[in-house]
């Protein structure tokens, strides 16, 4: 077990746990250079030492074979706020200056697949990892080694440009570090999903859940379907209440992904060593899915007689899991296959209303062609011919913890809402889990009393509450514990329709989220994350994040 750095006994310890052969300065010294360093998440090992690493336009960025793309990378996301270009080389023609990226096959038990070692002296940076990804997230602690405004994107004059001398060793707690955001009910550009992504690289998030489809947007191009996005991209409708009720929005401007733009976004997160985990809602918040095809609704004959726009108060927003409705929502998902790399791909499954299925005859007529006992087993049913069809195509179905009701889908991998209950349940019947509860991360529920907030959904979640999240319940045993992959906020978009609200809702509560996903769980100290956040901030500053001040902030 790696223990964590602490700013009085951090260096002892990381000297004793990793053999490093003695700590490198005093440790009075050593704590006046630590307080120079604030990373966020915070790594599970660092030794402060003496001295500056500086950089200069002949500094040489030294790489071969795989680490030349992460170097590449490096240089990339230095030169905007530099203002000139580090040179990119095969062989360093002298140690110094110099910053030296390599894949070493003897870091494997120690670094695993997103580890990293990262050594800076006066002389040279290196950062050793087992895999590309570790030196990403190596690469990605160097640059919370420089200052702040190293995240801008604008040349940033007058600053020196240096980097503290430590050792650092690393390695995330969780392989599933999450946030969920949800174009569906508020589109979200391209440029801005990407934006998300690079911050969320910052704080070595891997995983980004795309909530693609709901009842008020079907935001994915898919070929075989093409009215899911003539009709149900453009339904003019949000959940946004104006008077108690649900109401059109005329500022609301709808709009989807193409099958070439979600490639690029794929693209773009894949560089970022972020995977995007897509969502299509089933069988409940489907509303846009049916306003385009009545057939796959309860009572088709009904809606087709409707023009599209009043289809939408008309159905009951819930698949009729027909033969035809399952090939349906097949088709679409081999689509989706298609154009996501994720191993893992998210069904929904929550909050279906099964009270429509139990007032529909052709429903229960179903039910019992199915030898199924009632509305909960059809559920069951419909979401195993979906985990079937995935595990037939090597991939994994993800759906929230209602998807335990009436039985659990063999592959299934279930994610944790309604508190942690459903993950304990799931974890010891032997299914992977991830903790994603409402308890501590929906961030679309309020920070601060609701008078002084922008409007929020409800809840309440301030940025302790977050810090105090903790994916292992104590109920599981070790074993069942290895099958908690992870956790993930949720940034549900029904009440944030631009990215600033966005920003605000996510930051600094992502940060926080960050680091219970990467960092050690075993001693985290609230007081010293918020040490080290009121340095972080400026970053989010450089990074145009619209963060919620900090209470000590707004007080003032
Ligand atoms: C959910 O918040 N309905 C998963």
């Amino acid at each position: 077990m790696i223990t964590r750095f602490s700013i009085l006994i951090g260096f002892i310890i990381a000297g004793i746990t990793f053999g490093v052969a003695s700590p490198c300065i005093a440790e009075d010294e050593s704590r006046d250079a630590q307080s120079k360093i604030q990373i966020i998440p915070e790594p599970a090992a660092l030794e402060a030492c003496e001295g500056l690493f500086r950089f200069t336009t002949g500094t040489q960025v030294v790489a071969s074979g795989r680490a030349r793309v992460e170097a590449d990378k490096l240089i990339d996301d230095l030169t905007p706020a530099m203002g000139y270009r580090l040179r990119l080389a095969k062989d360093a023609s002298t140690g110094e200056n110099v910053i030296r990226l390599e894949i070493k096959p003897a870091l494997k038990d120690k670094a695993g697949e997103e580890g990293y070692e990262l050594t800076v002296t006066k002389q040279s940076i290196v950062i050793r990892a087992f895999k590309p990804a570790g030196l990403y997230y190596g690469i990605q602690t160097l640059r919370q080694l420089l200052p702040p405004v190293v995240f801008g994107s604008q040349k940033a004059d007058g600053v020196e440009w240096t980097a503290p001398c430590v050792r650092i060793t690393d390695r995330p707690r969780f392989k599933w570090r999450g946030l969920l955001i949800d174009p569906a009910r508020h589109s979200i550009s391209k440029k801005d999903v990407k934006h998300f992504i690079d911050v969320m690289a910052m704080h070595k998030f891997n995983r980004l859940q795309m909530h693609l489809t709901d009842d008020q947007g079907w935001r994915i191009e898919i070929k075989k379907y093409p009215q899911l996005t003539d009709i149900g991209a453009w339904m003019d409708y949000t959940t946004m209440r104006r008077g108690g009720a649900h109401e059109s929005d005329s500022q609301h401007p709808g709009g989807f992904y193409t099958q070439d733009d979600i490639r690029e976004l794929v693209r773009y997160a894949i560089r970022h060593y972020v995977t995007i985990v897509p969502e299509i809602e089933m069988p409940a918040h489907t509303g846009a899915a049916i306003v385009s095809y009545p057939r796959l609704g309860l009572y088709p004959e009904k809606l087709k007689n409707l023009a599209p726009k009043k289809r939408w108060t008309a159905n009951e927003r819930i698949l009729a899991p027909r033969p035809q409705t399952v090939a349906f929502m097949q088709d679409v998902l081999a689509e989706v296959m298609e154009l996501f790399d994720s191993r893992f791909i998210h069904i929904g499954g929550d909050e279906a209303n099964k009270g429509h299925w139990k007032q529909s005859r052709q429903m229960q007529a179903l039910i019992g062609d199915l030898g199924l006992k009632d509305e909960t087993e059809l559920h069951s049913w419909f979401i195993k011919q979906m985990d079937a069809f995935l595990t037939r195509h090597g991939r994994r179905l993800v759906g929230w913890d209602e998807i335990l009701q009436g039985g659990l889908a063999p592959g299934a991998v279930v994610m944790s809402w309604r508190g942690q209950g459903g993950g304990i349940t799931a974890a010891k019947a032997g299914h992977d889990v991830i903790m994603a509860p409402t308890s501590h991360a929906y961030f679309d529920y309020y920070q601060g009393p609701a008078k002084t907030e922008p409007r929020a959904i409800g809840g309440f979640i301030p940025l302790e509450k977050t810090y105090q999240f903790e994916p292992v319940p104590s109920e599981l045993t070790g074993e069942q514990a290895r099958h908690v992959l992870g956790g993930q906020a949720q940034l549900w978009g029904e009440y944030i329709s631009n990215p600033k609200h966005r920003w605000y809702m996510a930051y600094p509560r992502a940060a926080a989220i960050s680091e219970v996903l990467w960092s050690p769980g075993s001693d985290r100290s609230y007081e010293l994350f918020m040490v080290r956040l009121a340095h972080h901030l400026k970053r989010l500053d450089a990074a145009r994040v619209n963060y919620r001040p900090l209470d000590t902030e707004r007080a003032r």
